[in-house]
């Protein structure tokens, strides 16, 4: 009886490794299926587990954020990083608008692209490296040519944050960044609350004290691609930036001091432009920038109106981004070579994203006539940013 049971498993057996043989054999078409697997993977969020580390001694976590409306993001500690973001399309799809990686080594093989990071101490460049408070001349680490960028050698994007998962939209991540830590004086304690609220708004407040004088210029990184991460080029974005002047910068990306008009330049985008019309044109400031990278002065910054307003071309979802800051710096990422594989394994492509860092200007502490970034003793640091989702 045992017997004639086993022959038919084994007739079984035979004819299915003959299947799985014919389907190996048809390579081009399963590869066809992985990319179309891979595109469908980006819209969900990655593996708690891919996060679970220990770094510096600490413990590092991935935390996942749900709003009413079924909206989503995730992060993590390590670098108080933005992770994935997503939110409905047009068909009411769940998309995933932010490049990010699907595990944390991800994200520090990637470091110096600052993907969804939270930056500091200093965002933005400060001019060789140094700068000069009450009187005294502090020197930082160079790490962007002859400049300082987003906080030196090992800036807020490399550390391990306290984390405090407040409720189910609510996420809290708080760091010490102690006195001298990477050059800057005064042991600064800041504090970023990441918010997924019911209108599909995600909402970044930010917070510091010192106990020393200090520049502070907080920003989150994130690179946004409207239409999906691993939908290709964003260039199609149509963008607005209610902004009539900018920074121009030098050959290094250090502004020059100047606050110039952007009417009748490839910067004006007072009307909804899309991100490449103007991108190639002969322009030094572009040829500098290998593109837009540059800080926008932005006309009002009370966090009631929208400062900046995108809508991707495919997906129709359209995001506008409030702040108080008084400056916001767009990227459009220039330095992106595909070298690096991002969620579901896209690769990380030349200008497939944009980046809309809300912040000070740039080296201000070296530019007396900018707003001031320093912070001092008693008082309290206090901004935030709304980036707000909808559909065109
Ligand atoms: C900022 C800078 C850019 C670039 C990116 C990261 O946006 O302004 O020049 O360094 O960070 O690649």
């Amino acid at each position: 009886m045992q017997n004639t049971l086993k022959k038919p498993i084994l007739a079984l057996a035979i004819a299915g490794s003959a299947i799985l043989a014919a389907c190996n054999q048809s390579a081009p078409k399963s590869n066809t299926m992985a990319d179309t697997t891979s595109t469908a993977l980006a819209v969900k969020l990655p593996e708690a587990s891919a996060f679970e580390r220990t770094i510096d001694g600490k413990k590092t976590e991935l935390f996942v954020l749900k709003n009413k409306k079924g909206a989503e993001a995730a992060l993590t500690n390590y670098g108080a990083h933005l992770i994935s973001l997503l939110v409905p399309d047009k068909d009411g799809k769940l998309t995933d608008v932010v490049l990010g990686f699907d595990d944390l080594e991800g994200f520090q093989r990637a470091a110096s692209a600052y993907y969804g990071a939270i930056i500091g101490r200093y965002g933005n460049r400060l001019a060789k490296g140094t700068f000069t408070l009450d009187g005294k001349e502090y020197k930082l680490f160079t790490n962007n040519g002859p400049n300082t960028l987003h906080g030196g050698k090992k800036g807020f994007d490399a550390m391990v944050w306290d984390a405090k998962q407040i409720d189910s939209a609510t996420v809290e991540f708080t760091y010490l960044s102690k006195d001298m830590e990477e050059g800057f004086p005064g042991n600064l304690n800041v504090k970023v609350i990441y918010t997924l609220t019911d209108d599909n708004a995600l909402k970044i407040s930010y917070e510091a004290t010192t106990d020393k004088a200090t520049p502070v210029n907080l920003t989150n990184h994130a690179y946004f691609n409207l239409n999906g991460q691993g939908s290709g080029i964003a260039l199609n974005h149509l963008v607005q930036i209610d902004a009539d002047n900018y920074t121009p910068v030098d050959s290094t990306l250090i502004p020059t001091g100047k606050i110039e008009p952007v009417k009748g330049t490839p910067f004006d985008f007072t009307t909804a432009t899309a991100i490449g019309e103007r991108i190639e044109q002969d322009n030094i400031q572009l040829k500098d920038g290998k593109g837009y990278d540059h800080n926008y002065v932005l006309n009002k910054h009370d966090i009631s109106t929208p400062i900046a307003t995108v809508v991707g071309d495919k997906s129709g979802i359209k995001m506008e981004v409030f702040t108080e800051e008084p400056g916001m710096q767009f990227y459009t990422g220039n330095f992106m070579n595909g070298s690096n594989s991002l969620k579901g394994g896209t690769p990380d492509a030349h200008r497939t994203a944009f980046a809309m860092e809300t912040q000070h200007f740039p080296d201000s502490p070296n530019e007396p006539s900018f707003p001031t970034t320093v912070l001092k003793p008693g008082a309290v640091y206090k901004t935030q940013t709304i980036y707000k989702f909808s559909v065109k």
